[in-house]
């Protein structure tokens, strides 16, 4: 690669960082203000605070749900309280839908060594 050849690729590669690094920031960023509006909207206080359900409130974390199935069964449920826009708007459910999907599967049982009888 000629002079001109090598300073094209560093900055290629340097934006390609800054583009990378603005993509992961800006997705952390998201997902705790997320986390804050399902703590604030009291959604584990049913939900754990994994979204792993419990004795109030079934398992909704990792949802294999789109947005818009979510946003119904939020806005329109039997047992749970629903929520109107009117409390929730469209666009902080979003962040808490994202919040939610951000959640990793959990490791299975028998890959829980404190489990194990063995
Ligand atoms: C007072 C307890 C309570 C609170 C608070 C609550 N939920 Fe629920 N949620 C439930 C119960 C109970 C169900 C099961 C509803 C049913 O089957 O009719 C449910 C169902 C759901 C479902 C559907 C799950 C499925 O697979 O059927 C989603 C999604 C959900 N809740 C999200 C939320 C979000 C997001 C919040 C906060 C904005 C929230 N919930 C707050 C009790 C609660």
């Amino acid at each position: 690669m000629d002079k001109l050849g090598t300073m094209h690729f560093c900055a290629l590669v340097l934006i390609g960082s800054w583009s990378v690094m603005g993509v992961a920031q800006e997705s952390a960023a998201d997902f705790s203000e997320g986390r804050a509006l399902f703590e604030s909207y009291q959604c584990w206080q049913c939900h754990g605070y994994q979204g792993q359900g419990g004795s109030a409130g079934v398992r909704i974390a990792p949802t294999i749900y789109p947005f818009e199935a979510f946003l119904q069964l939020v806005r329109h449920t039997n047992l749970m309280p629903a929520y109107s826009p009117n409390v929730l708007s469209d666009e902080n459910l979003r962040r808490i839908y994202e919040y939610v999907r951000s959640i990793p599967e959990p490791p299975a049982l028998e890959d829980i060594q404190k489990l194990s009888l063995y």
